[in-house]
């Protein structure tokens, strides 16, 4: 019986793929508001913008590739029971082969009806090669089609099913959050008490002192590598 391995990624994990992270000095919310471009106020105040926003994201998307950090949690489905939850929107996961990842706050790659956000059936997948939309695109139910992406104002539909995950996991690994965004930072109080738990981060942010975590302060591809030396 393979031991549950659980991993809590974000923006951190794909900034060595070029991706730029939010609250690093040069960060995403340094460039816009994020009640402009993340909020559902935004989406209705203006669609156009946020349109655009996320254009230039699907954008960038296609010109990178996934990192070694993304490899070798892949990689660790060899040897564990892996769960990729992850705040990131980017396909990176996927890319590098990980095959049980739960996105939190959506997913870049596709659209739904901004009507029912969260139906499945309205749920799809832009094109191959197809990364920008238009604010007069149509969903499958007639309305605005708007970005398969969680803004701040919005239910978090995934949340149970991570606390489902993380609270089974017998090692936990955080990388590249700063833990600043909830109910996504809260997972960590999900973990078992007898847990492993690492983070991997260069500059660690809002750790829970009261939980003992194996904090391995390195960029993403250098802790991994050093955390699949210990596992
Ligand atoms: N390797 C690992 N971690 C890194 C690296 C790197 N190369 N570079 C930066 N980091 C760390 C930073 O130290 C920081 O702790 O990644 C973290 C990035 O934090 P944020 O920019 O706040 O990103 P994230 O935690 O994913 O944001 C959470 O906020 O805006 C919302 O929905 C958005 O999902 C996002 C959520």
């Amino acid at each position: 019986m393979k031991k549950k391995l659980v991993f809590l990624t974000g923006a951190g994990i794909s900034a060595e793929s070029g991706i730029t992270t939010f609250r690093d000095s040069g960060g995403l919310w340094e460039q816009y508001r994020v009640e402009d471009v993340a909020s559902i106020e935004g989406y209705y105040r203006n669609p156009e913008l946020v349109t655009n926003f996320y254009n230039e994201r699907r954008n960038q998307l296609m010109e990178v590739e996934p990192n070694e950090a993304h490899r070798l949690v892949a990689k660790l489905e060899e040897k564990y029971d892996v769960c990729v939850v992850t705040q990131n929107v980017d396909d990176l996961h996927e890319r590098a082969g990980s095959t049980n990842i739960i996105h939190l706050h959506g997913e870049l790659r596709k659209i739904t009806s901004s009507r029912n956000p969260n139906d499945p059936s309205q749920i799809e997948t832009l094109p191959e090669g197809r990364s920008i939309t238009y604010p007069d695109d149509r969903a499958r139910d007639g309305s605005p089609a708007r970005p398969f992406i969680v803004w701040f104002g919005e239910p978090v539909p995934m949340i149970e099913a991570a606390a489902e995950q993380v609270g089974t996991a017998d090692i936990l690994v955080v990388i590249g959050t700063s833990l600043n965004v909830y109910p996504a930072a809260g997972l960590l109080n999900y973990a078992r008490s007898d847990a492993q738990i690492y983070l991997i981060d260069p500059s660690p942010a809002n750790v829970p002192q009261y939980m003992n975590i194996h904090i391995i302060a390195k960029k993403a591809s250098e802790g991994m590598r050093q955390l699949c030396d210990e596992l």
